[in-house]
């Protein structure tokens, strides 16, 4: 079975809710016609309502940036899954490495929000990804597999299938340097195998997608490599021409 491509936009701490609602208009006349890839968007918690509302009846779906793992309670600034759910938000990203590196997320915090995500039926994207450090010195490998190991603790292979993983290489990310579609291939290639080792055959099914710098210009060649199934997207997700541009490329 051909995996399923997905390709989403991380909006990060940008929009207001008229900005939001007025990318996803044009966005959905933009991608109505491609076929054979999900389109998710990611906007802010204050836009999430509108931009759901906006989406309605498209092929574009929406994602949360951040969930907390208690059902509800005393946690100040926090959002359940299940509220996200309730606004008909489907997707949600867990671990992005602005969260690891600014907000004190770790493997194992991004453990407890994945498992709340999928008790309430979202469909996390979890984020892996080296430093620049680790890479020239020759950890990435071993970073990548601490940080899967960890972050998946318990998880079943059943539940794996509902799970998207996003390397997103962190010194590509609003850099402008983009991993080689090589470098990025071979990355993807050693993520499938360690989900294999943990998990077993469904790793084949995982969609796996690549983040750091991707733009309409390198989607093609990217997503063209056996082991990368789409993008998380910044920068270039924060306009609809260049997101749809990107997601045309990604997938002709
Ligand atoms: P850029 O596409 O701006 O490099 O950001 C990537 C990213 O962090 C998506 O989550």
């Amino acid at each position: 079975m051909a995996r399923k491509i997905i390709i989403a936009g991380n909006w990060k701490m940008n929009k207001t809710i008229a900005e939001a609602k007025e990318l996803v208009g044009e966005l959905k006349g933009l991608v109505a016609a491609v076929d054979a890839v999900e389109v998710v968007v990611c906007p802010t918690f204050t836009s999430l309502n509108a931009v759901v509302e906006a989406a309605a009846g498209s092929k574009v779906k929406v994602g949360a940036q951040n969930v907390h793992w208690a059902e509800s309670g005393a946690f100040t600034g926090e959002i359940s899954a299940d509220m996200l759910k309730e606004i008909g938000v489907e997707y949600v990203i867990l671990g992005h490495s602005e969260r690891r590196q600014y907000f004190g997320e770790t493997d194992a915090t991004v453990n407890q929000r994945l498992k709340a995500a999928l008790t309430a039926g979202l469909k996390p994207i979890v984020c892996v990804g080296e430093m620049l450090e680790d890479r020239e010195s020759g950890m990435t490998e071993q970073v990548l597999l601490t940080q899967l190991e960890n972050g998946l603790t318990d998880i079943t292979a059943e539940q794996m299938a509902n799970i998207v993983i996003a390397y997103e290489p962190v010194w590509a990310i609003g850099t402008g340097k983009t991993a080689t579609p090589e470098m990025a291939e071979e990355t993807h290639r050693y993520i499938r195998c360690t989900l294999k080792s943990l998990f077993g055959e469904v790793a084949e099914d995982v969609v796996i997608q690549y983040g750091g710098s991707m733009k309409a210009a390198n989607s093609g060649e990217l997503v063209a490599q056996k082991n990368i199934d789409g993008g998380l997207i910044g920068g270039a997700a924060l306009e609809a021409e260049s997101f749809a541009a990107l997601i045309k490329n990604a997938v002709n």
